[in-house]
């Protein structure tokens, strides 16, 4: 009884699922047409099939028994074109061989149609979510980045959305198989529906029997989603942390790591195998049970007592062979769905939309910047359970001016900075740009017309050129080469093997800092923005560079409102307005002199890093 609920349990939760799957099943409109023509070419395949094993029956019948006519083929004209008076049993048997020629070949046909269909269907879904990871991953706010794992997002990329394909995969086919099935019990109760009865119950149990285990290879699914993740990350730390792994001799302690991760996957793999493998031995014997029962019952009780003929018997067996393992199959294939539960839960986390911060983006065009940024009350931290960073900002950016952050490590600069081109969206308060809030302002535009040269530039793994030109359309190659020059990076492009076709390898390996610096000036440089920013942008060049990539910011920065962020004072003596920031406060602003003057917090800054160059001058 238990597990008659269970099994009426499970049909309810087949609903849920439903429900619950609403991020991939919204997907079908964009193959729509592809799924339902491999739905109706596996239909067909399968009425095709039970039409020939229909046709087989007449014609074991006429081959046993040639003088009968009581076949029932469906249709009567069918039948009056086989069995006509005047025809003789050559004749019969030839048009009913021909006929299952026929419909064996259009079973082939369908067969061959259905499942390629199925194929693109499965390919087509992969796709989709391929791009709906896309889409997703580019339109979150930056701050889900600093939560989630890059491993498990690359794994979800990759083998989650290949294991879903193959779970969709199995959906289809057992779509196929049960549409076959369906067809088949058609043909057995057309020949016996006392016999089918008994043979659909017996089946019908064996299939209640089997639920109680896709509920655990289910559950043992999760845990290999999950390892496969930590393995991901632990597979891509490995390889980005490499130089840090090789000059800290810490290979031992990594191989720890990984072997351990790398095991969890096999035991996890281990624990669900274990569970999908007992389905099928176990289902084939307790079919292989109920098929020889059904036939000694059925030779006794039927044949014997006359109530069914001996060739329909046989095409009964013969269904019921066929038939045994699309049971095994559909059963198989139930279960293998099972273990697509954990690859699905974790996907279904990257793109359910409801927990997630997105950016909203506004209507406004931004084409350049009339008056200044102003800064409201602004608060900010990048996660709710986090402290904020930034406590109520007030700050007036004006246009054409230079304004300077300035402040201790982890004062929060850059994430002040960020907040212009809205890659965070302040907490509390508002950013007003010429008295509009910066929320109603289409991002694109906002961003078009801003350059951030930052403190790690990254770079792809392209040509020079294409680092260089990055986002921005038709560009000639004397622009392309007066950015380089002026951005002081012409010189060692020139130097490399192939020039601005040089490909820089991932994340730029084969260049320098303060080259990888210069190229992220010549890529702000050709964008000629309107808002620049620069976070520390010469903090890795010696000092003569630092002075000829100073006059080349100072180029730049030519009619552009620019936030600078420096470390050393030098870089920022000329700004308009100095910003102190402490804690994620403002502590003082004004012009540089003027908070010299004022003996506060710059003054301090200045003091030390004057007596630190003249620690560094006396030792020299
Ligand atoms: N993505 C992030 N997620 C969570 N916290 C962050 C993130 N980025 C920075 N923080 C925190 O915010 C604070 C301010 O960081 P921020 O990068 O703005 O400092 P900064 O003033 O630019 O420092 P530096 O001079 O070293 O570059 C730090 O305490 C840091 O730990
Ligand atoms: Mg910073």
């Amino acid at each position: 009884m238990q597990k008659v609920f269970a099994f009426f349990r499970s049909l309810i939760q087949v609903t849920a699922f439903w429900q619950e799957n609403r991020v991939f099943l919204r997907e079908f409109k964009y193959f729509w047409d592809i799924a339902v023509l491999a739905v109706i070419f596996s239909f067909l395949g399968a009425v095709f099939e039970g039409a020939a094993l229909v046709v087989i029956n007449s014609f074991l019948q006429v081959l046993t028994n040639p003088e009968t006519t009581a076949v029932n083929l469906g249709f009567d004209w069918l039948k009056l074109w086989i069995f006509s008076p005047e025809s003789s049993t050559n004749d019969r048997i030839a048009r009913l061989g021909f006929l299952v020629i026929l419909l064996a070949w259009m079973r082939s046909l369908f067969a061959y149609l259905g499942p390629v269909y199925a194929k693109l269907t499965d390919a087509s879904f992969a796709d989709r979510m391929r791009k709906s990871m896309f889409e997703q991953l580019v339109s979150l706010s930056l701050s889900y980045y600093s939560q989630a794992r890059s491993g498990d997002l690359v794994n979800c990329l990759n083998n989650e959305i290949a294991t879903i394909q193959r779970g969709f995969g199995a959906v289809s086919n057992f779509a196929i198989r049960g549409s076959t099935l369906i067809v088949y019990i058609v043909a057995m109760f057309l020949i016996s529906w006392q016999l089918s009865l008994a043979a659909l119950v017996l089946f019908g149990m064996l299939s209640i029997f089997i639920s109680s285990f896709v509920v655990r290879v289910r559950e043992a699914s999760f845990p290999v989603s999950q390892a496969g993740g930590d393995f991901t990350s632990a597979g891509i730390e490995l390889i980005s942390a490499m130089r840090t792994i090789q000059t800290s001799a810490t290979q031992n302690f990594e191989r720890i790591r990984f072997y351990r991760v790398s095991e969890r996957v096999k035991q996890a793999l281990f624990r669900l195998n274990k569970a999908v493998d007992l389905i099928r031995p176990l289902a084939e014997a307790i079919s292989t049970t109920i098929l020889i029962c059904v036939i000694v019952t059925a030779f006794h009780v039927f044949v014997v007592s006359g109530k069914l003929q001996t060739a329909s018997l046989l095409t009964f067996m013969f269904i019921l062979f066929r038939m045994m393992p699309l049971v095994e199959q559909v059963n198989g294939l139930r279960v293998e769905i099972g273990s697509y539960g954990g690859s699905l839960a974790k996907l279904r986390e990257v793109l359910t939309t409801e927990d997630k911060v997105y950016l909203q983006d506004g209507e406004l065009e931004f084409t350049h910047l009339k008056k200044s940024i102003d800064f409201l009350n602004v608060g900010f931290s990048y996660n709710s359970t986090d402290k904020p960073v930034l406590h109520n900002i007030n700050l007036s950016i004006k246009r054409g001016h230079t304004t300077a952050l300035v402040g201790s490590s982890g004062a929060g600069k850059t994430t002040l900075a960020d907040l212009v081109p809205r890659l965070y969206d302040p907490t509390s308060g508002t950013i007003l740009i010429d008295g509009v809030d910066l929320k109603d302002i289409k991002i694109s535009s906002l961003r078009s017309r801003m350059a951030i040269v930052s403190q790690n530039t990254f770079i792809f793994n392209a040509s020079v050129r294409y680092n260089i030109a990055y986002g921005v359309e038709h560009i000639d190659e004397e622009t392309l080469i007066d950015a380089a020059r002026q951005a002081n990076a012409l010189d060692f492009i020139l130097d490399m093997p192939q020039g601005f076709d040089t490909v820089l390898g991932d994340r730029g390996v084969r260049l320098s800092g303060g080259q990888c610096q210069r190229i992220a000036i010549a890529r702000a440089l050709l964008r000629k923005p309107d808002i620049l920013i620069l976070d520390e942008a010469t903090s890795a060049l010696d000092s003569v560079t630092e002075r000829l990539i100073q006059e080349s910011l100072d180029r730049l920065s030519k009619g552009c409102t620019v936030i600078a962020i420096a470390h050393r004072l030098s870089t920022i003596a000329n700004a308009d307005k100095v910003v102190v920031l402490e804690r994620g406060r403002i502590v003082e602003q004004g012009t540089y002199q003027e908070l010299i003057d004022s003996k506060g917090a710059l003054w301090k800054y200045h003091q030390m890093q004057n007596s630190s160059s003249n620690l560094e001058s006396s030792e020299h």
